[in-house]
């Protein structure tokens, strides 16, 4: 991934922001038929044991009715529950959020066929050791670190001058513009989702208009194999993303995946039918003062069956800076975060292996 830094000579400079260490493809692995897992995606710092308390009757992630916001009836108490939402979870699932159900269908088809072209295919978009696009694992840092039980691609959509030319123009059609489509519709929807919590807080559109507008939009699509032994493994580790806004479909049917760090304790998402997964980034976090927060989550995998996401990440501008919005700054609530640069930020989050939401406290500041 990269953010543009200057211009060279009429030429765009890409400054890199660090690669990752070439891994094997998970889903080859898991076709073997191995019993056991490689030691290589092994953890012993945890267990997968939810707590007892999360049962069927276990609360569930806020559910936000996107319809209700723009219906005068309504407005009000739906964008309270906004509000609420994305301070006390950080995570909710939209409905009725007006993103065409053909091109969510078309989107979800393409993914499946893409993770299942032959090797031979999928070798032209892997990636290198310069750069984190392409299929394989992010944040991969050293030979001796773990690795999460998944295959992924990462792909940068926006600006398009800083598509790879490789990737996104080498995707087989009709996936392509499909993608296209859907990466347009999933801008909307963030912009929408993001005018109503700039409403929900009191804040200054522009403060996040400004930010969001020429901001970058990446994609991740995740691929968690079957697992001959689920418990010992991570899909994805633990992270918090540092996007603004992270949008997540679940392209297949599967009870079980995303959880997410609620009071101490891993809580599963059960993903409704034809709803997104939106969830509080880190820079969102930093923008809104704190009072929005970004949430750790994890993926964790099946013995039975093969899941897949999709994951529509929306950034700031790359020449921009991050730093708590001026008008949510008062005496009796000072700034939370240091403001740096974009590049900075994101050179910082890239250059680590995924570590909770630990990213955040280099530019938290500690007010007592
Ligand atoms: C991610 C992510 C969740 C999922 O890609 O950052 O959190 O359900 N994905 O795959
Ligand atoms: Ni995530």
């Amino acid at each position: 991934m990269g953010v543009k830094s200057e211009n060279m000579e009429g030429k765009e400079r890409v400054m890199k922001l660090g690669g990752s260490l070439l891994v094997p493809s998970v889903q080859e692995l898991a076709k073997e038929g191995l019993s056991k897992v490689p030691e290589r995606y092994v953890r012993r710092d945890h267990h997968h044991e939810l707590d007892s308390s999360f049962d069927q009757n276990s609360p569930q992630i806020p559910i936000i009715d996107l319809s209700k916001l723009s219906s005068s009836n309504f407005k009000a108490s739906e964008l309270q529950k906004l509000h609420f939402a994305c301070r006390d979870w950080g995570f909710f699932q939209v409905i009725n959020h007006g993103v065409e159900k053909s091109i969510v269908e078309r989107v979800k088809k393409g993914i499946q066929e893409f993770f299942n072209l032959p090797m031979e295919e999928k070798k032209k978009f892997w990636q290198t050791p310069e750069d984190i696009e392409g299929f394989g694992q992010a944040f991969v840092v050293s030979e001796e670190q773990k690795l999460d039980w998944a295959d992924m691609f990462a792909m940068i959509i926006l600006p398009p001058s800083l598509r790879k030319p490789h990737l996104f123009p080498n995707l087989p059609l009709p996936f392509k513009d499909d993608l296209e489509a859907y990466s347009v519709e999933v801008r909307k929807l963030a912009l929408k989702i993001l005018d109503e919590m700039v409403e929900a807080l009191g804040m200054e559109e522009k403060e996040m208009r400004e930010l969001f507008e020429e901001g970058w939009q990446s994609i991740r699509m995740n691929y968690y194999p079957p697992c001959p032994q689920p418990e010992l493994v991570n899909g994805l580790s633990p992270h918090s993303d540092a996007a603004i806004l992270a949008v997540v479909l679940q392209v297949n049917q599967v009870d079980q995946g995303l959880q997410i760090k609620k009071d101490g304790f891993w809580l599963p998402v059960t993903f409704l039918p034809n709803a997104f997964v939106v969830n509080i980034g880190d820079t969102l976090e930093v923008l809104t003062n704190g009072i929005y927060k970004s949430i750790e989550h994890r993926a964790v995998v099946s013995s039975e069956k093969a899941r897949m996401s999709i994951a529509t990440f929306c950034g700031p501008k790359s020449d921009g800076h991050i730093g708590p919005a001026p008008s949510l700054i008062n005496p009796q609530r000072p700034a939370s975060f240091k403001t740096i640069s974009v590049a900075e930020f994101y050179k910082g989050y890239f250059s680590r292996k995924l570590a909770g939401k630990s990213y955040l406290d280099t530019i938290r500041i500690q007010n007592d």
